[in-house]
């Protein structure tokens, strides 16, 4: 039997890279019954709603969902979707793995960490209050329930997968009262996991020692801006946006989307690389248990970035959209 999944297309090369998916797990026989749905400006601009109640409806009656990046206005216009999608779904861990590529030249050759994002609290959540032209007050929030459960899924990954290190990233010499609980729960929720090697960094600390000696983390968990930044840096480590895929997993529903945006410099043109929407959909294989799709998609994908030719202009290759698509299906063991 097929299993349903939303996908949302999305914006600027949102289309691109998600017939790319299609196309790769069409060839691969993947058994996924597509079912489309709008969101972002896109959608904004035809239904005058960045996030339609369709798509909510939909992504509630089959729980699973792919989705292409989203354009939000800067300074002015609607509210992100993205950050009302993960609100509404209560989607609250943000799961980004980076590991080295095999021929993709970066300072290291051995990098492989997950960062855990905290998803629905911090001072990400956009309470921003104009008092008047020259002054605004912008409000974080952090809270028990929401610290325990990101910080215990970071724990359980590290035990599932034989990881040693979780490190709790935060500002709590700073924001003593908001971080500090979070670093503080943090150390509670480590009594619970002994095998697990815990401990905390602060975030400017962090930044700096994951370009300097990226090697000492396996697990990453810190506060959703925060984490919003240290895991784009992680991303460079390994060969930067077009490669790094993430999640946004909750109790309900879950939905996978590339750490990199929209893109609208590249949008249309057959550039975007769709490695890290397609590395996106192979986690949500395995998440739904879909492991020998996974596997195989994966090998197929790993042989055709070694090609130096074949790859993306981001990762120095001459490749397009399409021609690299269909590298990786040509690679794919029949
Ligand atoms: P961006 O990630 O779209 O682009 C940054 C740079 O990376 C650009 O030069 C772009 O061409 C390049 N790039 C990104 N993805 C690529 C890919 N797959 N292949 C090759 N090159 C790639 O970030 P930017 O410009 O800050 O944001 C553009 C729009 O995307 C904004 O409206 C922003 O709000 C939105 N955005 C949406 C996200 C989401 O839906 N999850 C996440 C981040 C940004």
């Amino acid at each position: 039997m097929s299993q349903n999944v939303v996908l949302i297309t999305g914006d600027g090369i949102g289309p691109e890279i998600t017939a790319s998916v299609q196309t790769i797990f069409k060839e691969a026989g993947v058994p996924i019954n597509w079912i489309e749905a709008p969101a972002g400006l896109r959608a904004f601009e035809e239904t005058g709603n960045p996030l339609p109640e369709e798509t909510l409806n939909l992504i509630k009656e089959h729980k699973i969902a792919l989705k292409a990046p989203l354009t939000t206005p800067v300074g002015k216009g609607f509210r992100s979707a993205n950050v009302t999608l993960r609100q509404t779904l209560d989607l609250y861990a943000n799961v980004r793995p980076v590991k080295s590529l095999p021929g993709v030249q970066t300072a290291y050759p051995d990098v492989d960490i997950v960062t855990f994002r905290e998803n629905t609290q911090g001072l990400y959540i956009g309470h921003e209050r104009v008092i008047d032209a020259d002054h605004v007050e912008l409000i974080g929030l952090i809270t028990r329930k929401a610290s325990e459960r990101i910080i215990r899924a970071a724990c359980e990954y590290a035990t599932k997968y034989g990881l040693r290190k979780v490190t709790l990233g935060h500002k709590a010499n700073i924001l003593k009262e908001s971080t500090g609980l979070f670093l503080k729960i943090g150390y509670e929720i480590a009594k619970e996991y002994p095998k697990v090697d815990f401990g905390d960094m602060i975030i400017d600390n962090m930044a700096m020692q994951l370009v300097m000696r990226p090697q000492q983390f396996d697990i990453i968990v810190t506060t959703n801006l925060f984490g919003d930044i240290i895991s784009d840096l992680a991303s460079g480590l390994v060969g930067g946006l077009g490669v790094t895929p993430g999640a946004n997993i909750g109790e309900d529903y879950a939905v996978f989307e590339a750490v990199h945006g929209s893109a609208p410099d590249i949008a249309g043109l057959n550039k975007a690389n769709p490695t890290a929407i397609l590395f996106s959909a192979l986690m949500m294989l395995r998440h739904l248990d879909m492991d020998e799709y996974y596997e195989r998609i994966h090998a197929a994908t790993l042989k055709t970035l070694a090609d130096t030719e074949v790859r993306t202009a981001d990762l120095g290759g001459k490749g397009s959209t399409k021609s690299f698509t269909e590298a990786i299906c040509r690679n794919l063991d029949k």
